[in-house]
């Protein structure tokens, strides 16, 4: 079974009297263990097409489905289940809390999921140890480089059993050394724990982990669509 399918998405956003066509009919599938590159030039709808997908933003038009069940878009309560459930987001600005260490960070996030319960805690704790941040647990962001602020990211967003992880320009801010790090986190996930990735990237060095790459132009899939 896939893990997530999109049909057909349209995105039309809408404002005063500017209408911008963002993503005109994207179907794509990720299925477990798959670790899917989004390439585009920057406006041709990435992030947008991640937002959908991730449950974050209700599209114009079309259909999706995550872990085998559709999204009713029409409920913005079905479309927090679902984020809830099964999907980590990583943004690019990490979106950390500042006053918050690392492991709090991680566990507040589970606390607004509704998820703070011993059991996901200690798989939290895992998670920060095997992303290689057992040791810097009590710091809080400002102590830390951005390859580690990147890794709390992604340790909290794979917190509470998200089978799906949604990565926008996860290397962007990042030296290439500790991008190819982030890269190697974000493969072992895929590999090892069954989990689907997408990764919405300019890098070129994220081709390396790639399974596919799907190109987008102007709100279209250009190449490579659905495997
Ligand atoms: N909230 C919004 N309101 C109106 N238009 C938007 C909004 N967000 C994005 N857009 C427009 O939608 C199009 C797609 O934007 P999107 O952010 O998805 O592109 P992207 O491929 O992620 O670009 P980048 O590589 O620069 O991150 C762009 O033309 C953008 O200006
Ligand atoms: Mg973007």
């Amino acid at each position: 079974m896939k893990s997530l399918v999109a049909e057909e998405i349209v995105k039309v956003y809408q404002e005063g009297g500017s209408r911008v066509e963002a993503l005109r009919g994207i179907s794509l599938a990720l299925a477990p263990s798959e670790i899917v590159i989004l390439e585009g030039p920057s406006g041709s709808g990435k992030t947008t097409f991640m937002s959908v997908a991730g449950c974050l933003l209700s599209p114009t038009s079309g259909r999706l489905s995550v872990e085998g069940q559709g999204v009713d878009f029409s409920r913005p309560k079905d479309m927090v289940r679902v984020r809830r459930e099964s999907i980590g987001f990583v943004f690019q600005s990490f979106n950390l809390f500042p006053a918050l260490t690392v492991l709090e960070n991680v566990l507040y996030a589970l606390q607004i999921r509704g998820k703070l319960t011993p059991e996901y805690e200690r798989e939290a704790r895992t998670i920060l140890e095997q992303i290689g941040l057992g040791h810097r647990l009590d710091f809080i962001p400002a102590r830390l480089s951005g390859g580690e602020k990147q890794r709390v990211a992604i340790a909290r967003a794979l917190s509470g059993g998200s089978r799906i992880l949604f990565a926008d320009e996860p290397t962007a801010n990042l030296d290439s050394h500790v991008g190819l790090e982030v890269l190697g986190i974000l493969r072992r996930l895929a590999k090892e724990e069954g989990r689907s990735v997408l990764v919405a990237t300019h890098d070129p060095a994220v081709r390396t982990i790639a399974d596919r790459v799907v190109r987008m132009r102007d709100g279209c899939l250009v190449e490579g669509e659905n495997g």
